[in-house]
C-alpha cells in the first residue's frame, strides 16, 4: 500500500473497532473521574473516547502515554479539536509507568496493548500502584487464549497460505523466520484475573464479546507495521502489506462471507 505510514491511524477509524474500545470505557465509567491513564495510546483513539465521556473540569488531566513517538504525533494531531488542556502526551514504555505517573490516578484505560508485554506482572503491580484505592483498571484484549473465534480456524489458514504464496509468486519474497519476534504465550482470562488479583485488584465484570469484523478491518490491519512484523518478519513493508491484503481479498471471496468473528476480552477491576 503506498503512501502508508504503516501507523494504527487507519485501523483504529474502523468502526467496529472505536465500538468495542467505547464499550470498554462505558464500563469503565470514568465520567466524574479527574486523573485517567490512557496507556499504550497509539494513535489517540481511545484518548478520544474518554475525552467525550469526561465530566471536564478544569483539574481534569488525561495522560496519553505510548513509547511510538510517531504514533503520539498522530494522536496529537487528530485530538486537536478536542483536547484543550486536558491531555498530556508521554513518550514512554508502560514499563515504566511508575515515573510517568506521579501522582495517583482515578482510572488506567489499557486497550489492544497487554498482550505485547513479556513481564505483564511488573507493569500491573505498576499500574495497581499508580490507581488510588477504589480507582479502576480497564482492559481489552483480542490475543488472548480463545480470542480466535471456533468458526474462523479456516479463514486464518487460507489467509496466509494465499499471503504467502502471492508474496513468494508475485514478489519473489519469503519470510525470514531468523527475523521472527519472539511470539509470546498468550494467556487464559483466568491467568488474566488471577494477573489482576494477585497484585491487589480486584475484578469488577470481565466479559468475552464476539465481534465480527469487516473485510476492510482485515485490510486495514494488514497496513499496520506491528501486524506487519509479527505475520512477515523481515520482509519489506509494501510487499508484504499488499501480500497480506491481497491474500484478504482472495479468502473472503472464496470463502464468500462478509465478516470474520473474533473475540475480545474486556476486564474492569478495583484497587484494593
Ligand atoms: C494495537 S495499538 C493500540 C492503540 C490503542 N490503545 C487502541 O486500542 O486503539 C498498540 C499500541 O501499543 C503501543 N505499545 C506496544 N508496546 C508498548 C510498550 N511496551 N510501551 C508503550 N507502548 C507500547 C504501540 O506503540 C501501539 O501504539
Amino acid at each position: 500500500m503506498s503512501g502508508s505510514d504503516y501507523s494504527f491511524s487507519t485501523f483504529s477509524k474502523n468502526e467496529f473497532y472505536s465500538q468495542l474500545n467505547a464499550r470498554l470505557v462505558d464500563m469503565a465509567e470514568v465520567g466524574s473521574d479527574l486523573r485517567v491513564v490512557d496507556l499504550a495510546c497509539g494513535t489517540g483513539g481511545v484518548t478520544r473516547l474518554i475525552l467525550e465521556r469526561i465530566n471536564r473540569t478544569r483539574d481534569t488531566v488525561v495522560i496519553a502515554l505510548d513509547h511510538s513517538q510517531t504514533a503520539l504525533k498522530a494522536a496529537m494531531e487528530d485530538l486537536k479539536d478536542i483536547s484543550g488542556n486536558a491531555v498530556r502526551y508521554v513518550q514512554s514504555g508502560v514499563e515504566n509507568v511508575s515515573e510517568a505517573v506521579k501522582d495517583s490516578v482515578d482510572t488506567v484505560v489499557f486497550c489492544n496493548a497487554i498482550h505485547y508485554l513479556p513481564d505483564k506482572d511488573r507493569v500491573v503491580h505498576d499500574i495497581s500502584a499508580a490507581l488510588r484505592t477504589g480507582g479502576k483498571f480497564a482492559f481489552n484484549t483480542s490475543f488472548y487464549e480463545g480470542g480466535q473465534h471456533e468458526e474462523s480456524s479456516a479463514f486464518y489458514s487460507k489467509w496466509m497460505f494465499k499471503a504467502f504464496r502471492i508474496l513468494r509468486k508475485e514478489y519473489g519474497l519469503k519470510p525470514n523466520r531468523a527475523a521472527k519476534v519472539e511470539s509470546r504465550r498468550q494467556l487464559t482470562p483466568e491467568e488474566y484475573s488471577d494477573l489482576l488479583e494477585r497484585n491487589g485488584l480486584t475484578i469488577l465484570k470481565q466479559k468475552v464479546d464476539t465481534v465480527q469484523v469487516p473485510m476492510e478491518g482485515w485490510l486495514d490491519i494488514s497496513t499496520f507495521s506491528d501486524f506487519i512484523e509479527g505475520t512477515m518478519p523481515g520482509v519489506p513493508m509494501n510487499e508484504a502489506s499488499a501480500a497480506l491484503q491481497e491474500g484478504i481479498r482472495q479468502t473472503y471471496s472464496e470463502l464468500n462471507v462478509t465478516h470474520v468473528p473474533r473475540n475480545w476480552l474486556d476486564i474492569i477491576a478495583v484497587k484494593r
